[in-house]
């Protein structure tokens, strides 16, 4: 009876254990949020206006996307009401084909010229009758409704590393119906062993008590089934844990979050072969390569596709004095210290070393894993730029004399944990 009970108790403890591990280490650490099906515009009454307002939409992505969205102010005024505003769809579609002679003759048009200044909406005298009809019904519509905007969270670099969610789910589901299982067999073997013993007349005190005694925490918990239970529980959450630590100590190569404005290094740095310097500024000068200013974007972009959403931002931030908020990709922690004129300028390292070919990303992302095996192997394997640089030239003597090698950056120093440690 006794062998019974404590196997089953074992078996239990085991099946509790496997779920409860495969639980903690198949977590998926960013459970992706359902993605929101593209909303379909809110339906407007009736199928002909349905199909009417559909056809609108197709010209509005075609003709009036890059300067409207209907809930936020693009180059043009956000459209959402904009009919009520008009209060008549004649006047609304007069002005969308010539709203420049609107401006004469409608008040509310001279207005919002006056508003959007210097920014102004094109003639569309070029779109067929249907159209703007199509058009109207479709601004009536209220537009797309507002999509779920995705969070880039720079804080967890690993987002997407875990297992598939989904084969988890049902990995989960499985063991949840045999742990079900397992309580029902259980449940139905005390009632059945209780029922058996009641019928026994020669039972001793001593199995009584045993039997239908108080549970006794004491005895519980000193039994080397709770104990080697209680150490494997703890094990494994230890695991997990460490697990968690090594990945959030930021090894973050690949790393490439979404930017406020999608700038292009291939474009700028890659196709129109804009010097790295021209807006990393600091890369001879110092510690910090710089993020460029708005100013430097504006050189260029005073002139260039200034009817972008994307330079009405950079406009923005001018007029209203503050800076883009892009979001930093490489990021050492405090406790080391990284000098850009060092390696470029006195070592004469080339940016891709490091970075990897920028000019040929569309997104910019982190190239190398940063850690401190990086920046130790390299300088065990890179030999000093030391010609030409006077305050080599000692160095260099006295190290040709001790040995045949070239003189390495771990010959200088470059492995001594103060130089890249405060
Ligand atoms: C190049 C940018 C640009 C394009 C393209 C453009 N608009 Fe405009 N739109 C503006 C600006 C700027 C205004 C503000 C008034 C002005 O400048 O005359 C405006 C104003 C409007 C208004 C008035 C909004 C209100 O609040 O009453 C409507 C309606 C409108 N646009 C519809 C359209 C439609 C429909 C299209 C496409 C067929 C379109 N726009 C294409 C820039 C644009
Ligand atoms: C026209 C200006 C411009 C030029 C030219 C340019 N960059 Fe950039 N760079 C930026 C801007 C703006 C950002 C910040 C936005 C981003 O991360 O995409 C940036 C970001 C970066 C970053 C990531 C910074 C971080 O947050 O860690 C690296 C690395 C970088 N650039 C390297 C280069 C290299 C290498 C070149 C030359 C091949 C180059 N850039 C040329 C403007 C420029
Ligand atoms: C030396 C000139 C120059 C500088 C400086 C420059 N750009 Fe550009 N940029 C261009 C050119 C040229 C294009 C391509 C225009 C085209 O496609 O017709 C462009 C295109 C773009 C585009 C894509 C066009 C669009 O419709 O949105 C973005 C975004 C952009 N630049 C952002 C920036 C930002 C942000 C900066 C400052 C960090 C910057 N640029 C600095 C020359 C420059
Ligand atoms: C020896 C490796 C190495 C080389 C070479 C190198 N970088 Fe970096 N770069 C780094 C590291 C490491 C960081 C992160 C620094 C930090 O977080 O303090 C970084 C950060 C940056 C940043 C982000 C802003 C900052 O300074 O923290 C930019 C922009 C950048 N580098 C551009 C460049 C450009 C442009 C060149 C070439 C002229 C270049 N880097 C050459 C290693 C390098
Ligand atoms: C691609 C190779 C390379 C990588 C990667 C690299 N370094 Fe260096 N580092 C060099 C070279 C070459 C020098 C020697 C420059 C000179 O002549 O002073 C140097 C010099 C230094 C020095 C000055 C050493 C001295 O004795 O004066 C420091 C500090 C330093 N690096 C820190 C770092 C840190 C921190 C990292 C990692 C984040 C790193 N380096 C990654 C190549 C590299
Ligand atoms: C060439 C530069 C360099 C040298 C030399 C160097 N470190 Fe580091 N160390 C780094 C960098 C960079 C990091 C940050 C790595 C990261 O974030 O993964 C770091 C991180 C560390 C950390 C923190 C680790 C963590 O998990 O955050 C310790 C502790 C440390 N270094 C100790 C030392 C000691 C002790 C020495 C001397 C034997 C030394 N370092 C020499 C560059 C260096």
């Amino acid at each position: 009876m006794k062998t019974i009970i404590k196997s089953t108790l074992r078996f239990t403890a085991y099946i509790f254990l496997l779920t409860f591990s495969l639980n903690l280490l198949a977590q998926d650490p960013a459970a992706p949020a359902a993605a929101p099906a593209a909303a379909a515009p809110a339906a407007a009454a009736g199928g002909a206006d349905d199909a009417l307002a559909k056809a609108g939409e197709a010209v509005f992505n075609a003709n009036c996307k890059q300067c409207h969205g209907f809930n936020e102010v693009v180059v043009g005024p956000a459209l959402k009401d904009a009919h009520t505003r008009w209060n008549n769809d004649a006047k609304l579609k007069f002005f969308i084909k010539y709203p420049q002679k609107s401006i004469n003759t409608e008040p509310y048009a001279k207005a919002l010229y006056e508003k959007y200044k210097p920014s102004i909406m094109p003639n569309h005298d070029g779109l067929p009758d249907g159209d703007i009809d199509a058009v109207i019904a479709y601004i009536k519509t209220g537009g797309p409704a507002p999509a779920v905007s995705k969070t880039d969270t720079p804080i967890n670099p690993v987002e997407g590393g875990g297992a598939d969610s989904a084969t988890t789910t049902y990995l989960l589901g499985a063991l949840l119906v045999v742990l079900l299982l397992i309580v029902g067999v259980l449940a139905m073997l005390i009632s059945v062993l209780t029922r058996m013993v009641s019928t026994k007349t020669d039972v001793t005190e001593d199995e009584k008590e045993y039997l239908f005694g108080k549970l006794r925490w004491n005895v519980l918990f000193g039994s080397p089934i709770f104990r080697s239970v209680a150490t494997l529980v703890l094990v494994v959450v230890v695991i997990k844990f460490g697990f968690d630590q090594v990945y959030a100590v930021g090894i973050q190569q690949g790393y490439a979050p979404k930017q406020p404005i999608p700038f292009s290094h291939k474009l700028h740095a890659g196709q129109y072969e804009i010097d790295c310097n021209y807006c990393h500024t600091g890369v001879n000068k110092g510690k910090s390569a710089v993020i460029p200013s708005v100013n430097i974007c504006l050189n260029c972009h005073n002139a260039i596709k200034t009817q972008s959403p994307n330079m009405q931002k950079l406009y923005n931030a001018v007029e209203t004095n503050e800076p883009i908020q892009w979001v930093r990709v490489h990021n050492l922690p405090d406790l080391a210290y990284f000098n850009h004129a060092q390696h470029v300028k006195v070592g004469g390292i080339e940016c891709t070393k490091c970075h990897g070919n920028v000019a040929e990303m569309e997104v910019i992302e982190q190239h190398s894993t940063l850690t401190m095996g990086w920046c130790i192997n390299c300088h065990r394997e890179t030999v000093v730029k030391a010609e030409g640089n006077a305050y080599y030239d000692k160095l260099l003597a006295m190290h040709n004399q001790s040995s045949k090698d070239p003189m390495k950056v771990a010959n200088i120093g470059g492995l001594e944990c103060s130089k890249c440690h405060y």
